[in-house]
């Protein structure tokens, strides 16, 4: 079954085509020059961007899976969480292209779809697992029973973690999607030249925190007075990652063993992190864990994650009615 699958849940425009779980084509237009200037997304300037990209990513999308689009058996589209301007424009192109191809159509959620991102490369992946999803939105850990089963463990208490990183990168005048920057320039500083704690939110507690960090490199910024150093920068960011991503693994590894889980998958666009990724690995090999974490195009919004969880729910016998409408907020669980 061909399904296409639209993403616009924020500054991402992407269309794809997955065929039985197999990716066809994955296009991706992102807005982040254009919003640069801002230090952020502008939600306005999002959803006008997405209005105009849509007909041409559908059209290299096709191209690229070539196929008519005719050939398409169903359209899925995200309809929540997200910027409400910005989930309208895909949502309401997704059901027009439904509706005038007389195709079957359905609403995805995006977190279910990050969280089902690491099917489209390991389609061998068994459920229960843990599954982190670490955005710019979102620091929400899930014990993943079945498709369709959710049950959330924990999530951020302030800022999501790829939002800290953003922060933090703005303090660094790093430039605008921060994450990627501040990974870069991490590689080459000393993680130990700051020594940033974890909160302490409870004992029992699964969830997590970055505002105090945040703050804390605020403060060691301010410290500098006007001028911040190459070195400082440098171990500023190795240091805030260190921090950053010690905390996602202590986290992951509680709820492994709280829940007797042996599988641990992480997705959503921090999950791009080098550090990141490399900590996975070694916890997984310590302590005989079972890991997944998509390649780096899979781990930003895109449209493939869409179709597949759209092409679940239609196995199901799924269908969306005309009438949906967008949530900027919602829970999955
Ligand atoms: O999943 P995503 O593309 O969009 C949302 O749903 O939010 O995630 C975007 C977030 C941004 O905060 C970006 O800075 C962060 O992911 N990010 C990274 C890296 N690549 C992207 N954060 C840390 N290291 C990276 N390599
Ligand atoms: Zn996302």
């Amino acid at each position: 079954m061909k399904v296409l699958g639209i993403e616009t849940s924020c500054d991402e425009t992407a269309i794809a085509v997955v065929n039985q779980g197999e990716i066809l084509s994955n296009v991706i237009a992102s807005q982040g020059k254009i919003h640069a200037p801002y230090g952020g997304v502008v939600p306005e300037i999002a959803s006008r961007h997405h209005i105009e990209n849509l007909p041409i990513i559908l059209r290299s999308s096709l191209e690229e899976a070539q196929i008519k689009l005719e050939e398409l058996e169903g359209i899925a589209t995200t309809c929540k969480p997200g910027l409400l301007g910005a989930l309208l424009a895909g949502l309401q192109y997704g059901k027009s292209l439904a509706y005038a191809l007389q195709k079957p159509f359905i609403g995805v959620d995006h977190l279910e779809a990050h969280l089902h991102s690491v099917f489209l490369e390991h389609p061998g992946l068994r459920y229960p697992f843990l599954g982190l999803v670490v955005s710019g939105g979102h620091t929400h850990l899930y014990q993943v029973q079945q498709f369709g089963n959710y049950r959330l463990l924990g999530a951020t208490r302030d800022d999501a973690c790829g939002e800290a990183y953003d922060k933090v990168a703005k303090l660094l005048q790093l430039g605008y999607p921060g994450g990627p920057h501040l990974d870069k320039l991490a590689q080459e500083g000393n993680p130990k030249a700051f020594r940033f704690t974890i909160p302490k939110l409870g004992e029992d507690s699964l969830d997590f925190s970055f505002s105090g960090i945040k703050t804390a490199c605020l403060l060691e910024v301010q410290k500098q007075k006007d001028h911040c150093s190459d070195d400082f920068k440098r171990d500023l960011a190795a240091s805030f990652q260190e921090m950053a991503t010690h905390f996602l693994m202590t986290r992951l590894d509680q709820a492994a063993k709280r829940l007797q889980l042996r599988t641990l998958c992480i997705v959503g666009g921090v999950a791009a992190n080098k550090t990141l990724r490399q900590k996975l690995a070694i916890l997984a090999e310590e302590k005989n864990y079972e890991y997944k974490i998509p390649s780096v195009p899979l781990c930003t919004d895109n449209g493939a994650m869409i179709a597949y969880v759209g092409w679940r729910y239609f196995l199901e016998g799924k269908r969306s009615p005309w009438s949906l409408n967008g949530l900027a907020t919602c829970d999955l669980a």
